[in-house]
């Protein structure tokens, strides 16, 4: 038993890699080699700093199930890495697409990514990377599409949710959140649904291998 899931984590390991190494070549960029460690100096403990990429073919599957109409939202990346959502958002037809993230080195990739990529349609798309801690940024009042792939620990992700909840009061629109996470399970990045669960303004819409997305259209509870 254990060896058919070993084999099997074998295989899709080598499934992504395959995809995210296709990926980089068709839009000539650089998004899949993992980051340990961000090397700026301002990692803060509890706070993760470990950079892999989304699949591709699991951004496009969330936004498959989703069917949003993608050029009323704002797009959001928290934690954007090296840009590689960014891409897959502009591609989805998301018109206005922001990456946070806390990692200088990180956030310079992502925009060298965004630069010199081919096949994305850059002169629709208002691209934005901002270099900052996401519990302390303020999101845009616009409709928004929030998409985090695992990046924060418990304390900061209670944060950015009560600030997002916050600023969603203060200014009531659409909004949609998913929560991608890792399938190989690791006590350094565990899984956290229940956070989102326990979120009082979202509403769970779906959930399928690898993520959950949840959905508030109604003014948010303080
Ligand atoms: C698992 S990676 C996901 C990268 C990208 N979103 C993707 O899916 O391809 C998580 C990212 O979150 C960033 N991060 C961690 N804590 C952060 C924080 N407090 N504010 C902004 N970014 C943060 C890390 O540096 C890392 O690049």
């Amino acid at each position: 038993m254990l060896a058919g899931k070993a084999y099997h984590g074998a295989v899709r390991g080598w499934w992504v890699h395959l995809a995210t190494l296709a990926f980089d070549l068709r839009y000539g960029v650089e998004t899949r080699t993992i980051v340990q460690h961000d090397g700026s100096g301002r990692a803060q403990p509890g706070v993760h700093t470990y950079y892999q990429r989304t699949p591709p073919g699991r951004f496009r599957r969330i936004m498959a199930a989703l069917d949003v109409d993608a050029g009323r939202f704002t797009f959001v990346d928290v934690g954007c890495g090296k840009g590689a959502v960014l891409l897959l958002a502009a591609k989805a037809g998301f018109r206005r697409v922001i990456g946070v993230e806390l990692s200088e080195p990180l956030a310079a990739s992502a925009e060298r990514n965004i630069e010199k990529s081919r096949g994305i349609p850059k002169d629709d798309v208002a691209f934005d990377v901002v270099c900052a801690d996401v519990t302390e940024w303020e999101p845009p009042r616009t409709p928004l599409f929030v998409f985090l792939f695992n990046p924060l620990t418990a304390e900061p992700l209670r944060t950015f949710l009560a600030n997002l909840q916050r600023s969603l009061h203060d200014a009531p629109r659409p909004a949609y959140v998913v929560y991608a996470y890792p399938l190989a399970r690791s006590p350094s990045f565990p899984v956290q649904v229940d956070e989102f669960d326990a979120a009082p303004f979202l509403r769970r819409i779906a959930d399928g291998r690898g993520y959950v997305a949840y959905q508030t259209s109604e003014p948010a509870p303080a």
